[in-house]
């Protein structure tokens, strides 16, 4: 019967000593779980003679209502500290300034590319990509520039074998199409070139656009509409174009064309170099050996090219001034461009 006295004492200490809910609760399966020692006091009552087994039934009973009801109590009491703690770990500070998320931009050179494309495929254009490793046979010989031909060195080529080369121009995409398809052809080709070549203004790998029609009755008037049409939309609504006689092996006759700077309309500057015209891109007829070497007669159809670095157009609409800024990525330069 003193045991009864003994197992409050020694259940309370260990009770009140419990950090947590889960520590107490190994306490109060020690006294009253099945194993427990109040458990093993209300077995042992067989073995009790049978007329002090009221007093004894009694005073386990009422032991262990009193210790239900005292580990009861401390439960609660942990169970609100914990939440208590719980609580005030999760506290938000509604004061807090948010996080800031950064807006991303499209790389210029991107967004000059998907004008473009916007711009030519309004006119009818369909887009058409080439291979970056190609034949010299696509790169050159087709275009009219055989091995022995000056323009060859016009453009440092990355050779991969003696025939395997880095296109150096997009128009290796123009025989490619012509050999596949019969006229009328509009489309527009954009991708990588490789020049070795690098400085402020050249980088060894740029962007091109290509374009090629070929129909019945093509001239270069239909050329310069498009190109002044390109022109507004690129720079500005009173641009205009001009062309130069130039030089391509693969048109006839081949012009440079010139876009009057945006910078100053036309008067001069340091951006024109005082000319009030800049230098955007090279275009001309198909020359006819073109034309033939692709099946297409010459004598039934004609056609105009040209083709475009996108880098440059970047830096003349953006008034960038290195062409490693559109390569370094970073951010702060790329954050920039928004329309
Ligand atoms: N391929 C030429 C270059 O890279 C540009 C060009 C394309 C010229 C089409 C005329 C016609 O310089």
């Amino acid at each position: 019967m003193e045991d009864t006295e003994l197992i409050v004492q020694e259940a309370t200490e260990e009770a009140e000593r419990a950090e947590d809910s889960r520590a107490l609760y190994e306490v109060k399966m020690k006294f009253l779980g099945r194993a427990g020692k109040v458990t093993a006091l209300l077995k042992s009552m067989r073995e009790i003679a049978a007329e002090a087994r009221p007093a004894f039934g009694k005073k386990v009973n009422a032991l262990r209502e009193a210790l239900e009801e005292k580990f009861a109590a401390l439960e609660e009491k942990l169970r609100k500290e914990e939440l208590e703690r719980k609580l005030a770990g999760e506290e938000v500070d509604v004061t807090m300034p948010g996080r800031r998320h950064r807006e991303g931009a499209l790389h210029p050179v991107t967004r000059v590319k998907n004008r473009l494309i916007d711009l030519f495929s309004g006119m009818g254009f369909e887009v058409f990509e080439g291979p970056e490793i190609e034949s010299e046979y696509y790169n050159f010989t087709a275009l009219n520039t055989p091995a022995d031909h000056p323009a060859r060195d016009m453009q440092d080529t990355f050779y991969l074998t003696d025939r395997i080369l880095l296109r150096t121009q997009t128009s290796a995409g123009q025989i490619r199409v012509m050999e596949k398809k019969k006229p009328p052809i509009k489309i527009l080709s954009p991708g990588r070139v490789f020049r070795s070549d690098d400085d402020a203004t050249h980088s060894p790998m740029f962007h091109q656009m290509e374009g090629l029609v070929v129909d019945r009755g093509i001239t270069l008037c239909d050329l310069q509409g498009m190109l002044d049409e390109f022109a507004r939309t690129m720079f500005s609504a009173s641009s205009k174009t001009r062309l130069r006689p130039s030089y391509f092996p693969f048109t006839e006759p081949s012009v440079e064309v010139d876009v009057s700077c945006a910078a100053c309309g036309g008067k001069g500057c340091p951006l024109c170099k005082g000319t009030g015209w800049i230098e955007v891109l090279g275009a001309g007829m198909v020359n006819r050996r073109v034309l033939e070497n692709c099946g297409v007669d010459p004598d039934e159809y004609s056609g105009f090219a040209f083709g475009m670095g996108i880098e440059r157009i970047a830096m003349l609409k953006y008034g960038i001034n290195n062409i490693k800024l559109l390569t370094e990525n970073d951010v702060r330069f790329l954050e920039q461009f928004k329309d």
